[in-house]
């Protein structure tokens, strides 16, 4: 019997479960492989002892259904930069890939599938180059990799950031009020830009396209100007001022070097109010709620497909390559060219020329 290792690394993502589902599924269909769960990413090998679980048919019955990670996740499990406290306390970061490597061999493990998102899968070409025989399955909310038109998670994170657009309509409606609804996406504008033309937003704020706050304050005005106005607000976590300013704190977590964003909403209310904006504002980060829960119908499908195509590029032995979803087909890429670009929202993107032909501001 073949041994297969899987692990999901970086945040959570409606539609791992699913993945998993599918490769324990088609390796029983395949009946030469069993597959095995690195609890929290890469650090259930790397912990001693380690932390593996045996994903069986039974074991994975029915979670595609199921938001987050049965095998658990991190971001702070970089086997490249392993933080390890030093005897004076301070915190050094050690490369532990061959460490790793020599530890599959010696557990039998045949293969290795790192489902994860850009960080990830810099780990995953780290390890194949140094001969680890390992696929890539990708998995951002953001939809901010480059190799693949789509990522699980994403539909999920836009459906429900625009349920919670289209409640926050509702009152500001009522109260004549703007409403500035946060998402997320990092430096990616991918959530905000569907949501905001999902929910019929009058301003979008994304990363990609840097917003002049007196812009914003002209069109309140403006739009206040014609009587008791409401008007509803998409800004990205990333989002990005003039000035090149991006509103996020330093991480304290360590082995996480990730810039924290979330609450721009709030310094761009401040803004507001200091320039005497005179309907109330209000905001709402939604934060982590897109990231939770159940997968919508087309993550699951997407996960699944991802996961069988996973499973088939192990037995064929495509390893240091990574599962793509591209022209509507799916494909795989070298991880290689999977890490090199990030995929950002273009200034002409036929998404955004749209918005703009239905009257949304993008703050410029
Ligand atoms: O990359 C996915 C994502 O949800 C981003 O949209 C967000 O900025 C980040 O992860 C938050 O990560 P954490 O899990 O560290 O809060």
């Amino acid at each position: 019997m073949n041994k297969l290792l899987v692990a999901t690394g970086g945040g959570d993502c409606p539609g791992l479960n699913a993945v998993l589902r599918a490769l324990v599924k088609a390796a029983k269909t395949a009946g030469d492989w069993e597959v095995w769960g690195s609890l929290e990413a890469f650090n259930g090998l790397l912990d001693d002892p380690v932390e593996l679980v045996k994903l069986t048919p039974k074991r994975v019955a029915g979670i595609h259904v199921k938001g987050g990670t049965i095998i658990k996740t991190t971001n702070r499990g970089n086997p490249i930069a392993y933080p390890i406290e030093q005897p004076d306390g301070s915190i050094e970061l050690v490369d532990r890939s061959e460490e790793m490597i020599d530890k599959l061999q010696a557990l039998g493990f045949a293969a290795v599938i790192n489902i994860g998102g850009d960080g990830s899968q810099r780990i995953s070409q780290h390890l194949y180059e140094r001969g680890c025989p390992i696929i890539g399955v990708p998995k951002t909310i953001d939809n901010d990799l480059g190799a693949t038109d789509y990522s699980f998670g994403f539909s999920t994170a836009v459906q429900i950031a625009t349920d919670c657009f289209d409640k926050l309509v509702t009152t500001a409606e009522s109260h004549h009020r703007v409403m500035i609804m946060e998402v997320m996406g990092r430096d990616a504008g991918w959530i905000a830009l569907h949501t905001a033309v999902a929910g019929g937003a009058e301003i979008c704020l994304i990363p990609e396209i840097p917003y002049s706050v007196e812009k914003i304050k002209a069109m309140i005005d403006k739009r206040y100007r014609k009587g008791k106005g409401f008007m509803n607000i998409v800004i990205a976590e990333g989002a990005m001022a003039m000035d090149g300013h991006v509103f996020g704190e330093k991480p304290t977590d360590i082995g996480d070097s990730h810039l924290k964003l979330g609450g721009v909403c709030n310094l761009l209310r401040y803004q507001l109010e200091q320039m005497g904006c005179i309907p109330q504002i209000r905001t709402t980060v939604l934060g982590h709620i897109q990231r939770g829960g159940t997968p919508i119908a087309f993550d699951r499908i997407l996960a699944t497909v991802m996961g069988v195509k996973a499973f088939s590029m192990i037995q064929q032995g495509q390893f240091g390559e990574m599962v793509s979803f591209r022209n509507n087909s799916f494909t795989s890429v070298p991880l290689a060219e999977a890490i090199l670009h990030n995929n950002n929202v273009a200034p002409d993107h036929a998404l955004v020329e749209a918005a703009r032909a239905i009257g949304i501001s993008f703050g410029d």
